[in-house]
């Protein structure tokens, strides 16, 4: 079987596509490169263009007529960008969607599987969230996810297409084979600054230390990403067992983890403690939340294989690659 994979030259797209080709499933990727990176690509089929372009999915489906589902992973991802820029969020992220989607339509694909995200819950007072939390999205960025979901879902409620919407929790690591991992240099979550204040020998800042967690810092569901493209292959497999028009599944590990708790972690894995300075809370961040998982693991038979050290293991060993991999 084929899978074409939009944002396929991604941090999580190009991964997915490395578990499929182990999993011998063959990758198509449809990527622009707007962030992605050609080197992800190679050796793969690979179409440069952006997701809206009919003429060019109609050409990949000409020419790989037995790809039998369709990822899409492409979208800009960054939330302070997408509250400066919401006018250009919405058309990257819903418009390019919507014009996608009938695309495949036309070409007559009937399997959808949609990177989504945990971004647009609210958490209740335990933090924990599962599928049927309310959806209160806090940014652009995640209300784009949360319009995109509602618009698959309507489209498959009267179109020969399902759609299944994978809610992502917080992706670390990278491809344990060293293929893939995190494009940008300078991540500005969490563990990234850790690496980054690793390398260079300086403090990492916690950011808020007053929030109503177990220890004051925010807390996140860190999940390795190659346990989160494990759940697309499992997906892929088991697509046609789903039932319903639309579903949506939670990608996380079952567990929160505080800064505190990261910083522990990285410190133990890195061999040599980072050192720590607190300041206040950054506008729009929030305590965080963590997923149950009985759905992915009822629907999907998936679970999390790796833990939180071996995510922070392959994070700090791919950044010690990355310039070697991608340079520039
Ligand atoms: N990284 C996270 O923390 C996270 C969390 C939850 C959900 N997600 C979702 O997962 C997906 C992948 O995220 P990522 O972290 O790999 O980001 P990424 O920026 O590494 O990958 C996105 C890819 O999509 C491509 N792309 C963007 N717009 C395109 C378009 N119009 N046409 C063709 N290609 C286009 C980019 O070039 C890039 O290769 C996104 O949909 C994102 O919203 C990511």
């Amino acid at each position: 079987m084929k899978v074409l994979i939009a944002g396929g030259a991604g941090y999580i797209g190009s991964t997915v596509a490395s578990a499929c080709l182990d999993a011998g499933i063959s990758p198509v990727i449809l990527d622009s490169l707007v962030t992605g990176r050609r080197e992800f690509t190679a050796g793969r089929a690979f179409y440069e263009g952006d997701i809206a372009d009919g003429a060019l999915v109609d050409r990949i489906f000409a020419r790989h007529p037995d790809i039998g589902a369709v990822i899409h992973c492409a979208a800009l991802i960054v939330v302070p960008d997408s509250v400066a820029d919401p006018i250009g969020y919405y058309r990257a992220n819903v418009t390019k969607s919507l014009e996608f989607v009938a695309h495949l339509l036309r070409n007559g694909c009937s399997r959808l599987i949609f990177s989504s995200s945990a971004a647009f819950y609210r958490a209740g007072a335990d933090l924990s969230v599962d599928e049927d939390s309310v959806i209160d999205p806090q940014s652009p960025y995640a209300r784009t996810k949360a319009v995109c979901e509602a618009m698959f879902a309507d489209i498959a409620a009267s179109k020969p297409v399902r759609v299944l919407s994978l809610r992502y929790f917080n992706p670390i690591g990278a491809d344990p084979k060293m293929r893939t991992g995190l494009q940008v240099r300078q991540p500005t979550h969490a563990l990234g600054q850790m690496i980054l204040a690793h390398q260079a020998g300086v403090p990492f800042v916690i950011t808020g230390t007053d929030w109503p967690t177990r220890d004051g810092t925010g807390l996140r569901d860190y999940v390795h990403v190659w346990d989160l493209a494990a759940a697309h292959v499992a997906a892929l497999t088991r697509f046609d067992t789903l039932s319903g028009q639309a579903t949506a599944v939670n990608l996380g590990t079952g567990t929160g983890t505080t800064v505190r708790e990261l910083l522990a972690a990285f410190n133990r894995v890195a061999g040599r403690p980072v050192e720590v300075r607190e300041a206040g809370r950054r506008p729009g961040d929030a305590a965080g939340a963590y997923s149950r998982i009985d759905r992915a693991e009822r629907l999907l038979g998936w679970r999390p294989q790796y833990d939180l050290a071996e995510g922070i293991g392959h994070s700090l060993q791919w950044a010690a690659l990355r310039d070697e991999i991608l340079p520039g």
